[in-house]
């Protein structure tokens, strides 16, 4: 295996160190490594290029390290006694990623192809332009506002509740595995244990279990244990009590150790402290991280009722303040009319240019704007590849940065094999 040059984007320590090579042909001359972007135990993330299109991808190969290794650009078992548990995980590494093509949403991440080479298996993603939640959150110039962050999560229970409605979970929703694109929209990506048939799994895959401490629910924690749509409402109430407070939660099972004990909640909610947010957002938050899977809110649709209830809420204000503009309107034309009809007709070329129409405040967080200023610059990049960039600091319109996480348990299950 040849050494894998450190991309410049910063990555644990062991991303890359059993990746192919830069440079590596997949699937004939079809695509091309371009280098690798992380390494998450399970799988090898790339960034590449596919030659038939003319354009960059991001191609995800099954990797699952405790029971492979690289032999040439060939994914071997460690053991034979590994072969049939590899195999399986390599047809579930298919299986999902052919349920994440089903998924055609604007907030979920394009799978255009899969395919198998090197003796396991590739999907091929659709680059996104952007960064991910999580070093929006470490960065403080990017923080969102409260209607960013309203608008994001929306999106994104729009996106999961088609995902649960396919009868998929994702299973590992976390700021890190939400990417935000040039404009700001959120998207998906990482279904690291996304099944087709969730609830029918051969006891080898279900026993599977990927956790990432402050974002799993804790019933992810116990092989076995029943999961459905409100794990991932739990991951996704977590990662946005993340994203308004700048704390991850505690660690589920902490909480669920405590709660056992009768001892106070070590996760303080958020209803209540941040002033800025309406109370009925932050209490749906609450509620979709409550310890037992029965107590919280139990479907992305039913988040987005409390949400729209506190709009509804919200909306008598605006029939009086349109109605107050309704009677400025009326004075100023009536002035206006008077004024014109009174006046003598003047030169056009005098009167100052008409001002631009005022734009709609969306989403679109503040490094958007210096991202589409660089790529319009640097157009041919991508925005991906220039090395001349400081990578010290992390910069806007890079690939999403893979940041270290705290992911265990497959690994632990993958040692007892
Ligand atoms: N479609 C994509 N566009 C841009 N960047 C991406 C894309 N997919 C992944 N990345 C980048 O690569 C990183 C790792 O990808 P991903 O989250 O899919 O795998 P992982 O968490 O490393 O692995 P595992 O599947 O083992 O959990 C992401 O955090 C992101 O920075
Ligand atoms: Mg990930």
């Amino acid at each position: 295996m040849s050494a894998v040059k450190k991309p410049e984007l910063e990555m644990e320590p062991q991303a890359g160190s059993e990746a192919l090579p830069d440079g590596t042909d997949l699937l004939g001359d079809q695509f091309k490594i371009e280098r690798p972007l992380s390494n998450g135990g399970f799988g090898i993330t790339y960034l590449a290029r596919d030659n038939f299109l003319g354009r960059d991808v991001v191609i995800k190969e099954c990797y699952p390290e405790v029971f492979c290794r690289r032999e040439g650009k060939n994914v071997l078992v460690r053991s034979n006694q590994h072969t049939e548990k590899y195999r399986a995980i390599v047809e579930m590494f298919m299986r999902e990623a052919r349920s994440i093509a089903k998924l055609r949403h604007p907030n979920i991440v394009g799978v255009h192809r899969i395919f198998e080479d090197n003796e396991t298996a590739y999907m091929v993603l659709d680059l996104i332009h952007g960064r991910d939640l999580l070093s929006v959150i470490r960065e403080e110039r990017h923080r969102l506002t409260p209607d960013q962050v309203k608008e994001i999560l929306i999106k994104v229970l729009d996106a999961v509740d088609l995902v649960h409605q396919n009868d998929l979970l994702h299973r590992d929703i976390s700021p890190d595995n939400i990417l935000l694109d040039k404009w700001g929209n959120p998207v998906l990506i990482d279904f690291g244990a996304a099944r087709e048939e969730a609830s029918r799994e051969t006891r080898a895959v279900s026993s599977v279990l990927v956790v990432k401490d402050g974002y799993s629910p804790q019933e992810f924690y116990f092989a076995g244990s029943k999961q459905g749509p409100s794990s991932d409402i739990y991951a996704l109430g977590a990662t946005f009590y993340h994203l308004i407070s700048g704390e991850a939660p505690p660690n589920s099972q902490t909480r669920m150790a405590e709660f056992a004990g009768n001892n106070p909640d070590p996760c303080e909610p958020l209803a209540g402290r941040f002033p800025e947010y309406d109370d009925v957002f932050l209490e749906a938050i609450d509620k979709a991280m409550q310890i037992l899977p029965k107590a919280r809110i139990q479907s992305a649709r039913e988040w987005m009722h409390l949400i729209n209830s506190e709009e509804e809420r919200v909306k008598p204000l605006k029939p009086r303040a349109k109605a107050d503009l309704g009677k400025v309107l009326t004075r100023l034309v009536s002035e206006t009319n008077e004024y014109v009809l009174n006046s003598e007709p003047r030169a056009t070329k005098d009167l100052p240019p008409l001002p631009l129409p005022v734009k709609k405040v969306n989403s679109k967080p503040e490094w958007a704007d210096e991202f589409n200023r660089e790529t319009s610059e640097k157009s041919s990049d991508g925005g991906a590849g220039d090395s001349k960039r400081n990578t010290s600091q992390p910069q806007p319109g890079r690939l999403a940065v893979p940041e270290p996480t705290r992911k265990r348990g497959i690994l632990a299950w993958f040692g007892k094999a």
